[in-house]
Protein backbone atom coordinates (compact mmCIF):
# COMPACT_ATOMS: atom_id res chain seq x y z
CA UNK A 1 0.00 0.00 0.00
CA UNK A 2 1.21 3.25 -0.92
CA UNK A 3 1.08 5.42 2.60
CA UNK A 4 1.69 8.66 0.52
CA UNK A 5 -1.12 9.72 -2.03
CA UNK A 6 -3.61 12.60 -2.81
CA UNK A 7 -6.70 12.98 -0.46
CA UNK A 8 -8.84 16.15 -1.13
CA UNK A 9 -5.84 17.69 -3.95
CA UNK A 10 -3.52 17.51 -0.60
CA UNK A 11 -0.49 15.28 -0.78
CA UNK A 12 -0.85 13.39 2.56
CA UNK A 13 1.69 11.13 4.22
CA UNK A 14 -1.01 8.49 5.93
CA UNK A 15 -2.77 10.77 7.93
CA UNK A 16 -1.37 14.24 7.67
CA UNK A 17 -1.33 17.02 4.72
CA UNK A 18 2.58 17.58 3.75
CA UNK A 19 1.56 20.67 2.84
CA UNK A 20 0.81 21.57 6.44
CA UNK A 21 3.77 20.43 7.74
CA UNK A 22 5.89 21.81 5.19
CA UNK A 23 4.88 25.05 6.33
CA UNK A 24 5.70 23.94 10.28
CA UNK A 25 9.04 22.08 9.68
CA UNK A 26 10.35 24.47 6.22
CA UNK A 27 12.10 22.57 3.75
CA UNK A 28 13.96 20.69 2.96
CA UNK A 29 12.88 17.69 4.60
CA UNK A 30 12.88 14.20 4.38
CA UNK A 31 9.31 12.75 5.54
CA UNK A 32 9.19 9.09 6.87
CA UNK A 33 5.79 7.23 7.00
CA UNK A 34 6.27 4.58 10.02
CA UNK A 35 3.57 2.41 8.18
CA UNK A 36 5.12 2.15 5.30
CA UNK A 37 8.74 1.34 7.08
CA UNK A 38 7.18 -1.05 9.25
CA UNK A 39 5.01 -2.74 6.44
CA UNK A 40 8.20 -3.18 4.44
CA UNK A 41 10.12 -4.21 7.28
CA UNK A 42 7.58 -7.01 8.36
CA UNK A 43 6.88 -8.17 4.75
CA UNK A 44 10.35 -9.01 4.42
CA UNK A 45 10.20 -10.38 7.65
CA UNK A 46 7.04 -12.22 7.14
CA UNK A 47 8.70 -13.66 3.74
CA UNK A 48 10.36 -16.06 5.24
CA UNK A 49 7.62 -17.41 8.03
CA UNK A 50 9.21 -20.60 9.96
CA UNK A 51 12.63 -20.93 8.37
CA UNK A 52 14.79 -20.11 10.75
CA UNK A 53 16.10 -16.33 10.06
CA UNK A 54 17.53 -12.96 11.09
CA UNK A 55 16.71 -9.38 9.13
CA UNK A 56 19.55 -7.15 9.87
CA UNK A 57 18.43 -4.05 8.38
CA UNK A 58 21.37 -2.03 6.40
CA UNK A 59 21.80 0.53 8.64
CA UNK A 60 23.71 2.86 5.95
CA UNK A 61 20.13 3.42 4.47
CA UNK A 62 18.67 5.40 6.29
CA UNK A 63 20.22 5.36 9.95
CA UNK A 64 18.09 7.51 11.92
CA UNK A 65 17.49 6.19 15.51
CA UNK A 66 14.30 6.48 15.51
CA UNK A 67 13.65 4.11 12.28
CA UNK A 68 16.14 1.91 14.11
CA UNK A 69 14.39 2.22 17.40
CA UNK A 70 11.63 0.60 14.93
CA UNK A 71 14.06 -1.93 14.09
CA UNK A 72 14.69 -2.57 17.49
CA UNK A 73 11.07 -3.27 18.39
CA UNK A 74 10.57 -5.59 15.89
CA UNK A 75 13.19 -7.72 17.69
CA UNK A 76 15.23 -7.46 14.39
CA UNK A 77 19.03 -7.05 13.64
CA UNK A 78 21.05 -4.88 12.16
CA UNK A 79 23.76 -4.63 9.08
CA UNK A 80 26.55 -2.35 9.91
CA UNK A 81 29.57 -0.79 8.27
CA UNK A 82 31.72 1.08 10.72
CA UNK A 83 32.02 1.81 14.26
CA UNK A 84 29.53 4.84 13.96
CA UNK A 85 26.43 2.40 12.64
CA UNK A 86 27.59 0.05 15.51
CA UNK A 87 27.09 3.21 17.66
CA UNK A 88 23.71 3.82 16.33
CA UNK A 89 22.58 0.55 16.11
CA UNK A 90 23.08 0.16 19.63
CA UNK A 91 21.82 3.28 20.88
CA UNK A 92 18.59 2.91 19.27
CA UNK A 93 18.59 -0.69 21.45
CA UNK A 94 19.45 -3.29 18.42
CA UNK A 95 21.30 -5.67 20.64
CA UNK A 96 24.91 -6.49 19.64
CA UNK A 97 23.78 -10.41 19.18
CA UNK A 98 22.02 -9.38 16.05
CA UNK A 99 24.25 -7.35 14.21
CA UNK A 100 26.72 -8.30 11.45
CA UNK A 101 29.31 -6.52 10.26
CA UNK A 102 30.35 -5.66 6.45
CA UNK A 103 32.72 -4.12 4.79
CA UNK A 104 36.43 -4.06 3.28
CA UNK A 105 38.17 -1.48 5.61
CA UNK A 106 37.30 -2.24 9.83
CA UNK A 107 40.06 -0.85 11.57
CA UNK A 108 41.54 -2.21 14.52
CA UNK A 109 39.55 0.19 16.63
CA UNK A 110 36.39 -0.77 15.08
CA UNK A 111 37.00 -4.54 15.47
CA UNK A 112 37.94 -4.33 19.36
CA UNK A 113 34.39 -2.12 19.37
CA UNK A 114 32.50 -4.95 17.53
CA UNK A 115 34.17 -7.83 19.80
CA UNK A 116 33.20 -5.97 23.25
CA UNK A 117 29.96 -5.66 21.96
CA UNK A 118 29.50 -9.02 21.19
CA UNK A 119 28.33 -8.51 18.21
CA UNK A 120 26.84 -11.78 15.90
CA UNK A 121 29.31 -11.59 13.49
CA UNK A 122 32.25 -10.15 11.39
CA UNK A 123 31.64 -10.79 7.56
CA UNK A 124 35.07 -10.48 6.61
CA UNK A 125 36.17 -9.57 3.15
CA UNK A 126 40.42 -10.75 3.31
CA UNK A 127 42.70 -12.84 4.92
CA UNK A 128 44.66 -9.75 6.45
CA UNK A 129 41.79 -8.49 7.89
CA UNK A 130 40.79 -12.16 9.25
CA UNK A 131 44.68 -12.15 10.67
CA UNK A 132 43.69 -9.09 12.13
CA UNK A 133 39.89 -10.08 14.19
CA UNK A 134 42.27 -13.25 15.05
CA UNK A 135 45.08 -11.21 16.87
CA UNK A 136 42.74 -8.85 18.62
CA UNK A 137 40.54 -11.62 19.81
CA UNK A 138 43.38 -13.06 21.04
CA UNK A 139 44.54 -10.01 22.56
CA UNK A 140 41.39 -9.84 24.77
CA UNK A 141 41.53 -13.38 25.32
CA UNK A 142 38.15 -13.52 23.06
CA UNK A 143 36.86 -16.00 20.35
CA UNK A 144 35.90 -13.57 17.53
CA UNK A 145 33.14 -15.05 15.63
CA UNK A 146 33.45 -14.69 11.88
CA UNK A 147 31.72 -15.44 8.17
CA UNK A 148 33.84 -15.07 5.27
CA UNK A 149 32.38 -12.62 2.32
CA UNK A 150 32.12 -14.71 -0.73
CA UNK A 151 32.54 -12.70 -4.03
CA UNK A 152 30.61 -15.23 -6.20
CA UNK A 153 31.17 -13.26 -9.49
CA UNK A 154 27.63 -12.78 -10.38
CA UNK A 155 26.36 -9.77 -12.51
CA UNK A 156 23.85 -8.11 -10.72
CA UNK A 157 22.65 -6.59 -13.70
CA UNK A 158 22.73 -3.02 -12.27
CA UNK A 159 24.83 0.66 -11.99
CA UNK A 160 28.32 -0.78 -11.92
CA UNK A 161 28.61 1.72 -8.77
CA UNK A 162 26.15 -0.43 -7.32
CA UNK A 163 27.40 -4.27 -8.16
CA UNK A 164 29.61 -5.74 -5.52
CA UNK A 165 29.47 -9.40 -6.35
CA UNK A 166 31.28 -9.55 -9.85
CA UNK A 167 34.89 -10.99 -9.56
CA UNK A 168 36.75 -7.12 -10.32
CA UNK A 169 35.03 -5.68 -7.07
CA UNK A 170 36.92 -4.80 -4.07
CA UNK A 171 34.46 -6.78 -2.06
CA UNK A 172 34.45 -10.49 -0.65
CA UNK A 173 37.06 -13.34 -1.55
CA UNK A 174 36.91 -15.69 -4.84
CA UNK A 175 35.32 -18.76 -3.75
CA UNK A 176 38.45 -20.86 -4.33
CA UNK A 177 40.11 -18.24 -1.76
CA UNK A 178 37.32 -18.76 0.34
CA UNK A 179 38.03 -22.42 1.13
CA UNK A 180 41.37 -22.12 1.64
CA UNK A 181 40.43 -19.29 3.92
CA UNK A 182 38.16 -21.46 6.03
CA UNK A 183 40.66 -24.33 6.37
CA UNK A 184 43.06 -21.78 7.85
CA UNK A 185 40.64 -20.33 9.99
CA UNK A 186 38.74 -23.64 11.37
CA UNK A 187 41.23 -24.34 14.07
CA UNK A 188 42.40 -21.09 15.03
CA UNK A 189 41.77 -20.60 18.61
CA UNK A 190 40.29 -17.02 18.80
CA UNK A 191 38.17 -17.52 15.79
CA UNK A 192 34.80 -19.34 15.75
CA UNK A 193 33.84 -19.71 11.83
CA UNK A 194 29.72 -19.83 11.69
CA UNK A 195 29.07 -18.22 8.75
CA UNK A 196 29.11 -17.93 4.81
CA UNK A 197 28.22 -14.42 3.55
CA UNK A 198 27.63 -12.73 0.52
CA UNK A 199 25.98 -9.65 -1.08
CA UNK A 200 26.02 -8.94 -4.74
CA UNK A 201 24.94 -5.42 -5.23
CA UNK A 202 22.20 -3.25 -4.72
CA UNK A 203 18.73 -2.71 -7.10
CA UNK A 204 18.41 -5.64 -8.59
CA UNK A 205 15.68 -5.45 -10.46
CA UNK A 206 15.37 -9.55 -11.61
CA UNK A 207 15.89 -12.87 -9.27
CA UNK A 208 18.11 -14.44 -11.31
CA UNK A 209 21.49 -13.35 -9.90
CA UNK A 210 20.14 -13.80 -6.32
CA UNK A 211 19.28 -17.50 -7.50
CA UNK A 212 22.91 -18.13 -9.36
CA UNK A 213 24.97 -16.93 -6.10
CA UNK A 214 22.71 -19.16 -4.21
CA UNK A 215 23.61 -22.19 -6.23
CA UNK A 216 27.15 -20.91 -5.73
CA UNK A 217 27.19 -21.02 -1.95
CA UNK A 218 25.34 -24.38 -2.03
CA UNK A 219 28.72 -25.86 -3.30
CA UNK A 220 31.04 -23.89 -1.21
CA UNK A 221 29.03 -25.53 1.46
CA UNK A 222 29.16 -28.71 1.07
CA UNK A 223 32.81 -28.49 0.47
CA UNK A 224 32.84 -27.18 3.82
CA UNK A 225 31.34 -29.60 5.42
CA UNK A 226 33.22 -32.35 3.20
CA UNK A 227 36.26 -30.74 5.38
CA UNK A 228 34.72 -30.56 8.69
CA UNK A 229 33.32 -27.25 8.93
CA UNK A 230 30.16 -26.22 10.45
CA UNK A 231 28.36 -23.59 9.20
CA UNK A 232 25.78 -22.13 11.19
CA UNK A 233 24.84 -18.84 9.59
CA UNK A 234 24.45 -18.10 5.58
CA UNK A 235 24.41 -14.14 5.08
CA UNK A 236 22.52 -13.20 2.15
CA UNK A 237 22.93 -9.55 1.74
CA UNK A 238 20.83 -6.92 0.48
CA UNK A 239 20.08 -5.90 -2.79
CA UNK A 240 16.49 -6.29 -3.17
CA UNK A 241 15.08 -3.36 -5.69
CA UNK A 242 12.39 -1.55 -5.88
CA UNK A 243 10.25 1.04 -8.23
CA UNK A 244 11.80 4.41 -8.65
CA UNK A 245 10.29 4.39 -11.98
CA UNK A 246 8.84 1.47 -14.88
CA UNK A 247 11.23 -0.93 -12.82
CA UNK A 248 8.90 -4.43 -11.44
CA UNK A 249 11.17 -6.02 -8.97
CA UNK A 250 9.87 -9.27 -7.34
CA UNK A 251 8.37 -8.30 -4.16
CA UNK A 252 9.69 -9.80 -1.33
CA UNK A 253 7.41 -12.99 -1.30
CA UNK A 254 9.01 -13.84 -4.92
CA UNK A 255 12.27 -13.04 -3.35
CA UNK A 256 12.12 -15.20 -0.59
CA UNK A 257 9.97 -18.36 -2.48
CA UNK A 258 12.94 -18.16 -5.01
CA UNK A 259 15.87 -18.51 -2.49
CA UNK A 260 13.90 -20.85 -0.39
CA UNK A 261 13.61 -23.38 -3.38
CA UNK A 262 16.91 -22.84 -4.67
CA UNK A 263 18.49 -23.62 -1.18
CA UNK A 264 16.75 -26.77 -0.92
CA UNK A 265 17.03 -28.32 2.59
CA UNK A 266 20.27 -26.74 4.06
CA UNK A 267 19.94 -26.46 8.25
CA UNK A 268 20.95 -23.22 8.73
CA UNK A 269 19.62 -19.78 9.87
CA UNK A 270 19.21 -17.37 6.99
CA UNK A 271 20.51 -14.10 7.56
CA UNK A 272 19.48 -11.13 5.03
CA UNK A 273 20.34 -7.24 5.23
CA UNK A 274 17.61 -5.40 3.15
CA UNK A 275 18.10 -1.77 3.19
CA UNK A 276 16.34 0.06 -0.12
CA UNK A 277 13.54 -2.29 -0.05
CA UNK A 278 12.30 -1.13 3.70
CA UNK A 279 13.52 2.50 3.63
CA UNK A 280 13.02 3.38 -0.17
CA UNK A 281 9.56 3.81 -0.57
CA UNK A 282 9.13 4.88 2.74
CA UNK A 283 9.63 8.96 2.59
CA UNK A 284 9.78 11.61 0.45
CA UNK A 285 11.79 14.37 0.14
CA UNK A 286 10.29 17.87 0.16
CA UNK A 287 11.38 21.01 -1.27
CA UNK A 288 10.20 24.20 -2.26
CA UNK A 289 9.97 26.02 -5.43
CA UNK A 290 12.37 29.09 -5.18
CA UNK A 291 12.72 30.60 -8.82
CA UNK A 292 11.05 29.31 -12.88
CA UNK A 293 14.00 30.58 -14.73
CA UNK A 294 13.48 29.93 -18.67
CA UNK A 295 16.67 30.08 -21.05
CA UNK A 296 16.76 29.69 -24.91
CA UNK A 297 18.07 26.08 -24.53
CA UNK A 298 15.86 24.97 -21.32
CA UNK A 299 12.93 26.16 -18.01
CA UNK A 300 14.61 25.21 -14.61
CA UNK A 301 12.95 24.68 -11.98
CA UNK A 302 15.49 26.09 -8.98
CA UNK A 303 14.30 24.36 -5.87
CA UNK A 304 15.99 24.84 -2.22
CA UNK A 305 16.54 21.02 -2.52
CA UNK A 306 19.94 20.22 -4.12
CA UNK A 307 22.65 17.49 -4.81
CA UNK A 308 23.78 17.78 -1.12
CA UNK A 309 20.09 16.88 0.37
CA UNK A 310 19.48 14.11 -2.30
CA UNK A 311 23.04 12.81 -4.55
CA UNK A 312 21.46 10.41 -5.67
CA UNK A 313 20.89 11.53 -9.56
CA UNK A 314 23.65 13.44 -9.68
CA UNK A 315 26.01 10.43 -8.76
CA UNK A 316 24.14 7.45 -10.32
CA UNK A 317 21.65 9.40 -12.58
CA UNK A 318 18.87 7.54 -10.85
CA UNK A 319 15.30 8.84 -11.41
CA UNK A 320 13.35 9.51 -8.74
CA UNK A 321 9.48 10.86 -9.41
CA UNK A 322 8.46 14.48 -8.12
CA UNK A 323 5.10 15.10 -8.20
CA UNK A 324 3.30 18.85 -6.37
CA UNK A 325 2.09 18.63 -2.80
CA UNK A 326 -0.86 20.08 -4.42
CA UNK A 327 -2.80 17.79 -6.73
CA UNK A 328 -2.13 19.23 -10.80
CA UNK A 329 -5.52 19.88 -12.49
CA UNK A 330 -5.70 17.25 -15.50
CA UNK A 331 -6.42 20.49 -17.43
CA UNK A 332 -2.93 21.73 -17.16
CA UNK A 333 -0.87 20.41 -20.24
CA UNK A 334 3.12 19.48 -18.22
CA UNK A 335 6.17 21.57 -19.12
CA UNK A 336 9.95 19.91 -19.78
CA UNK A 337 11.57 21.55 -17.10
CA UNK A 338 14.95 20.34 -15.53
CA UNK A 339 14.57 20.65 -11.63
CA UNK A 340 17.46 22.06 -10.02
CA UNK A 341 19.23 22.82 -6.49
CA UNK A 342 21.04 26.02 -5.73
CA UNK A 343 24.59 24.26 -5.82
CA UNK A 344 27.20 25.84 -7.60
CA UNK A 345 27.98 22.82 -10.20
CA UNK A 346 26.51 21.70 -13.41
CA UNK A 347 25.96 18.10 -12.04
CA UNK A 348 22.97 19.35 -9.11
CA UNK A 349 20.02 18.08 -10.11
CA UNK A 350 17.19 15.91 -9.08
CA UNK A 351 15.71 15.54 -12.36
CA UNK A 352 16.21 16.56 -16.21
CA UNK A 353 14.35 16.71 -19.27
CA UNK A 354 11.40 15.96 -16.91
CA UNK A 355 7.40 16.40 -17.49
CA UNK A 356 5.68 18.62 -14.75
CA UNK A 357 2.32 20.26 -14.34
CA UNK A 358 3.67 24.36 -14.08
CA UNK A 359 4.60 24.99 -11.16
CA UNK A 360 5.11 28.51 -9.53
CA UNK A 361 7.68 29.85 -6.53
CA UNK A 362 5.99 29.24 -3.98
CA UNK A 363 5.31 25.94 -4.33
CA UNK A 364 5.94 22.77 -2.81
CA UNK A 365 7.55 19.26 -4.64
CA UNK A 366 7.66 15.93 -3.35
CA UNK A 367 11.12 14.13 -4.60
CA UNK A 368 9.50 10.74 -4.32
CA UNK A 369 11.24 7.30 -3.08
CA UNK A 370 13.90 9.00 -1.32
CA UNK A 371 14.08 6.72 1.58
CA UNK A 372 16.97 5.04 1.15
CA UNK A 373 20.59 6.55 0.72
CA UNK A 374 18.55 10.17 0.35
CA UNK A 375 19.26 11.39 3.98
CA UNK A 376 22.30 9.36 4.98
CA UNK A 377 24.12 10.15 1.78
CA UNK A 378 23.45 14.18 2.18
CA UNK A 379 26.13 16.62 3.32
CA UNK A 380 26.75 20.00 3.98
CA UNK A 381 28.36 20.65 0.38
CA UNK A 382 27.98 24.37 0.18
CA UNK A 383 27.80 25.10 3.51
CA UNK A 384 24.15 24.24 3.57
CA UNK A 385 22.73 22.58 6.51
CA UNK A 386 21.32 18.88 6.26
CA UNK A 387 17.71 19.04 6.12
CA UNK A 388 15.08 17.92 8.60
CA UNK A 389 13.43 14.48 9.18
CA UNK A 390 10.17 13.80 10.13
CA UNK A 391 8.56 10.83 11.12
CA UNK A 392 4.58 10.39 10.72
CA UNK A 393 2.41 8.38 12.76
CA UNK A 394 -0.91 7.88 11.73
CA UNK A 395 -2.34 11.81 12.14
CA UNK A 396 0.75 12.76 13.70
CA UNK A 397 4.39 13.71 13.12
CA UNK A 398 7.16 14.49 15.11
CA UNK A 399 11.02 16.08 14.29
CA UNK A 400 13.36 12.89 14.43
CA UNK A 401 16.51 15.12 13.50
CA UNK A 402 16.11 18.63 13.86
CA UNK A 403 17.51 21.04 10.88
CA UNK A 404 20.94 21.77 11.21
CA UNK A 405 21.67 25.52 12.11
CA UNK A 406 24.79 27.65 11.21
CA UNK A 407 26.70 26.79 14.37
CA UNK A 408 26.01 23.30 13.54
CA UNK A 409 28.17 23.89 10.58
CA UNK A 410 31.05 24.68 12.05
CA UNK A 411 31.14 22.76 15.42
CA UNK A 412 34.49 21.16 16.03
CA UNK A 413 36.05 24.28 13.58
CA UNK A 414 38.56 27.03 15.40
CA UNK A 415 39.70 30.17 13.62
N1 LIG B 1 24.58 -5.35 2.88
C1 LIG B 1 25.73 -4.85 2.41
C2 LIG B 1 26.99 -5.51 2.77
C3 LIG B 1 25.72 -3.70 1.60
O1 LIG B 1 26.86 -3.21 1.16
C4 LIG B 1 24.48 -3.09 1.29
C5 LIG B 1 24.44 -1.87 0.46
C6 LIG B 1 23.30 -3.64 1.81
C7 LIG B 1 23.38 -4.80 2.59
C8 LIG B 1 21.94 -3.07 1.56
O2 LIG B 1 21.58 -3.20 0.24
P1 LIG B 1 20.10 -2.81 -0.27
O3 LIG B 1 19.14 -3.80 0.30
O4 LIG B 1 19.81 -1.43 0.19
O5 LIG B 1 20.20 -2.89 -1.75
N2 LIG B 1 24.15 4.46 -2.41
C9 LIG B 1 23.62 3.55 -3.40
C10 LIG B 1 23.50 2.14 -2.90
C11 LIG B 1 24.79 1.56 -2.33
C12 LIG B 1 24.61 0.19 -1.73
C13 LIG B 1 25.63 -0.08 -0.70
N3 LIG B 1 25.51 -1.33 -0.03
C14 LIG B 1 22.29 4.10 -3.91
O6 LIG B 1 21.90 5.19 -3.52
O7 LIG B 1 21.65 3.47 -4.73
Amino acid sequence: MDHFRYLNSELQAEGVPLRRLADEVGTPVFVYSSAAFEGHLSAFDQAFQDKPHLVCYSVKVASNLALLAKVAGRGLGADIVSGGELFRALKAGIPAAKVVYSGVGKTALEIKEALEAGILMFNVESEAELDLISRIAQDRGQKAPVALRVNPDVDPGTHPYLATGLKESKFGLHVDKALSLYLKAKDHPNLSVIGVDCHIGSQLTTISPFVDTVKRLKLLLSNLRTAGLSISYLDLGGGLGITYDQESPPSPAQYAQSILESLGHEELTLIFEPGRVVAGNSAVLIIKVLYDKITPEKRFIITDGAMNDLIRPSLYGSHHSIVPLREPQSSLLPIKVNVVGPVCESGDFLAKDRLLPPVSAGDYLAVKSAGAYGFSMSSNYNSRPRAAEVLIEGQSYRIIRARESYDDLIRGESL
